[in-house]
């Protein structure tokens, strides 16, 4: 259902590797709600051509960058604008990746070269986003940032690794920056923080499918889905929620402010 929320707003959306990227979600929801935009991610990420499928399904254009680099990033605003003909209204941060994690490295062995990279790819990017949007002053004001995080940035999830102190620090970059680009533009700038979600980042944690079926078990709504996410994202994008920035939100069935759960207790119950 289109109810035309996102109908004449330019954006690029970052992030959609595969059909279980949420990403790819929100691209689908933003093109149905009448938005244009254009797609971004790691040149590496293009060689898997899926991509190219979602671009021609919402007619969209593709520009690779790198999000740790700003020249190529200053080009993703500049060919944007180009291609949507005029200023954007709205950006999606879904980018997040962990050598250490990937490598099944223990957090207390982390290796450093990989835990900076963690840190660049996952959370510093979200900085250098806006610092070249704002520079070119490539938004329109009220223009809307949304950057996606994990609860492992409040409390300690073991097996999250050093992907906890990078989404701690894109949680705290939204709330800085946003107060910034706020000032300056009228710019909102937000994190949601999502259920576990089963894509190829979120599966690449150890333990990924007991510890989702935990939150599931836990949440009294159930795990968000990929789709509910990007459907929160649209309305986070949309002139409805003109006011909100700086905050972090959680998408997340409950799970965050449910101490124990009853299904969770049974385990437990002495017999
Ligand atoms: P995904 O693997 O589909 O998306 C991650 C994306 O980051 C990929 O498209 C990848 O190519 C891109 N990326 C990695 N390095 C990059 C770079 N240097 N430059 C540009 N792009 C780069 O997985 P998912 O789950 O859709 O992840 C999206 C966001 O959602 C991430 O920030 C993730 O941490 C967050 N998130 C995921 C959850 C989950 O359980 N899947 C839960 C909460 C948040």
């Amino acid at each position: 259902m289109s109810n035309n929320l996102l109908k004449g707003k330019r954006g690029i959306i970052s992030g959609a590797l595969d059909s279980n990227s949420i990403a790819w979600k929100i691209a689908e929801k933003a093109s149905a709600q009448g938005a244009t935009f254009t797609l971004t991610n790691a040149p590496i990420a293009m060689r898997m051509g899926e991509i190219k499928k979602l671009a021609e399904q919402t007619k969209s254009e593709i520009i690779p960058a790198d999000a740790t680099n700003v020249e190529e990033l200053t080009n993703l605003f500049s060919k944007s604008q180009e291609v949507l003909g005029g200023k954007i209204d709205f950006v999606l941060h879904s980018i997040g990746m962990s050598p250490n994690i990937r490598k099944n490295i223990p957090y207390a062995e982390s290796n450093y070269d990989f835990y900076m990279k963690s840190i660049d790819v996952s959370a510093l990017s979200l900085h250098k986003m806006l610092n070249v949007a704002m520079k070119m002053d490539a938004m329109n004001e009220w223009g809307s940032v949304v950057a996606l995080s994990y609860i492992a940035a409040q409390r300690t999830y073991p097996f999250y690794g050093d992907m906890a102190d990078a989404k701690a620090m894109l949680e705290s970059i939204v709330r800085s920056f946003g107060y910034h680009y706020g000032k300056a533009r009228k710019i909102r700038v937000n994190s949601v923080s999502q259920s576990p979600t089963k894509t190829t980042a979120g599966s690449g944690i150890k333990g990924f499918e007991d510890f989702f079926n935990y939150a599931q078990a836990v949440s009294p709504l159930g795990n968000a889905s990929a789709e509910a996410c990007a459907e929160y994202c649209i309305t986070l994008f949309s002139d409805l929620t003109k006011m909100v920035t700086m905050q972090n939100l959680y998408h997340d069935g409950g799970y965050s402010t449910t101490g124990i759960s009853m299904e969770v207790m049974e385990k437990f119950v002495s017999k």
